[in-house]
């Protein structure tokens, strides 16, 4: 147990880097909270109008869940699990920000990719699909959110479902306002300014 505590907390650490925070701040961007739907993910990060920042947001942010993953591999898969939650759950409850991080679709993708990247290619397909016809990078990542735990139970893949199940309600949780957004038709389409 301690070493699957271990797990969760170095994942944990590497997943409360809050990328999109550091990468618009150091390019002399301001507080990337204070712009568009003030979330720190690539999304926003692309409000600013930067798109090779946003992109190397979404890598960094989906490349931390894959190391914590990778890293704890070597011991088992329980442990990658666990780390690979951690990861999650530093990205959306950073101690760094007053536990006020991101929605999680970034880091999500990383730990998939390492996990089972299957569903890490069902992710890509749905998010794109959905992006691509309505431009609403928050649909795009609920539609990926529910294909995701469903693919990898017909697949086979019991523990990592189990685990993006848990993942999936978080993605929803931390998509509350975007839902509503949706819902009334206000959300802001990607390449739209916040
Ligand atoms: O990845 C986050 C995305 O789904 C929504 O971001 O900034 O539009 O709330 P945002």
């Amino acid at each position: 147990l301690p070493y699957l505590l271990a797990a969760l907390g170095v994942g944990y650490l590497l997943g409360s880097i809050p990328f999109g925070l550091l990468i618009t701040r150091m390019a002399g961007l301001g507080d990337v909270r204070n712009i568009g739907s003030g979330n720190i993910g690539a999304t926003n990060v692309l409000r600013t109008g930067h798109k090779g920042l946003a992109a190397l947001t979404l890598v960094l942010d989906a490349l931390k869940g894959t190391v914590a993953v990778l890293l704890a591999r070597i011991y088992g898969l329980d442990y990658a699990l666990v780390a690979g939650f951690g990861a999650f759950l530093g990205h959306l409850f950073p101690v760094w920000l007053g536990f006020k991080g991101g929605k999680g679709v970034a880091t999500y993708l990383g730990v998939l990719t390492a996990l089972a990247w299957q569903g890490a290619v069902v992710f890509a397909v749905a998010w794109l699909a959905v992006a691509f016809i309505t431009r609403y990078s928050s649909l795009a990542a609920l539609v990926a959110a529910v294909s995701v735990p469903v693919a990898l139970y017909l697949l086979g893949l019991v523990q990592p479902a189990q685990l993006f199940v848990v993942l999936s309600l978080l993605v929803f949780l931390k998509h509350r306002t975007n839902i509503i957004r949706l819902v009334q038709g206000r959300e802001t389409r990607i390449g739209a300014k916040g």
